[in-house]
């Protein structure tokens, strides 16, 4: 018996009926990014309301599917709209997709966000490859019961794989795209910040900050998956700019900077060599 009432078994069966083949890759498309999932070639998409468990998509801007197919010679999953702690959803929940695309076979996780920046040279329509993130949301997708096949007290060390930022950095030069590395914040939301508090993320050594991403990441490494995660620069974090935040600017800002961060995307798809070892393949248990 457990606590967490996503029903993972139910949604990996829709799943396997509709998914032609095994993604390797898992991408997770932030506010305003989901364009990319409009490029992939023998394309399904899957509405969230076909797969038991997921809740419709609240937030204007996110699209709410998931979307299979091929990109860069790769069988591809994305996700566009994804679920937050800010929406009040559970831990299940929000780190569900990340866990349906581990147990269909995909071992690589990039994840995309729209995010604030900090760092001085982070202005809107920045790239910023994640090094390293701050936990700030008060909470782990992880805490509650142990979850079969999932590293129970992960190593949160390295959670960005060193050889896909190298990879990435090596793309980003050979197109021309600047691409800065830094620290991302992430908070629970959903207000924006107050200048005091990006002055205390600042100090804390936070280059960018946003409200997505990190409870991905920790269950992505829960379950052995190799990590990259961009987050595009919409705005100013508060008390940077001269102006005050507002969603829908965040959200026109991820569609118009989008394109160079999507191309980066595609030719690392290319790139990208298949990881050796296990799959996680063992079904979890009825929830
Ligand atoms: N703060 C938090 N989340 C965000 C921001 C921000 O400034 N911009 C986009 N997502």
């Amino acid at each position: 018996m457990s606590a967490d009432p996503f029903p993972m078994r139910d949604a990996l069966k829709v799943l396997r009926e509709r998914i032609p083949e095994k993604p390797e890759v898992f991408l997770v498309l932030g506010s305003g990014l989901s364009g990319l999932a409009e490029g992939v070639s023998r394309r399904v998409s899957i509405p969230f309301g076909e797969i038991p468990g997921f809740p419709e998509p609240g937030v204007a801007g996110h699209a709410g599917r998931l979307v299979s197919g091929r990109m860069g010679g790769k069988w591809v999953l994305f996700l566009a709209g994804g679920f937050h702690f800010y929406e009040g959803f559970a831990s299940g929940v929000v780190v569900a997709p990340v866990r349906l695309a581990a147990h269909l076979g995909a071992r690589t996780v990039i994840l995309t966000n729209a995010a604030g920046g900090i760092a001085p040279e982070l202005r809107p329509g920045s790239i910023l490859l994640l090094d390293d993130h701050i936990n700030l949301m008060g909470r782990s997708p992880l805490a509650g019961p142990e979850v079969e096949g999932e590293e129970r007290f992960p190593d949160m060390s390295a959670p960005y794989d060193p050889e896909l930022q190298g990879l990435a950095l090596e793309l980003a030069g050979e197109k021309g795209i600047p691409l800065s590395r830094g620290s991302y914040a992430a908070v629970l939301g959903p207000s924006y910040e107050t200048p005091a508090e990006i002055r205390f993320l600042k100090a804390a050594g936070a280059d960018a900050v946003g409200m997505s991403t990190v409870p991905e990441v920790i269950a992505a490494r829960a379950l052995g998956m190799r990590v990259l995660a961009f987050s595009l620069i919409t705005n100013h974090a508060a008390g940077l700019g001269s102006a005050p935040l507002r969603h829908d600017e965040v959200l026109e800002m991820g569609r118009v900077a989008g394109g160079q961060l999507n191309e980066l995307i595609r030719s690392l798809l290319s790139r990208l060599t298949p990881l050796s070892g296990q799959t996680p393949t063992a079904d979890p248990s009825p929830g």
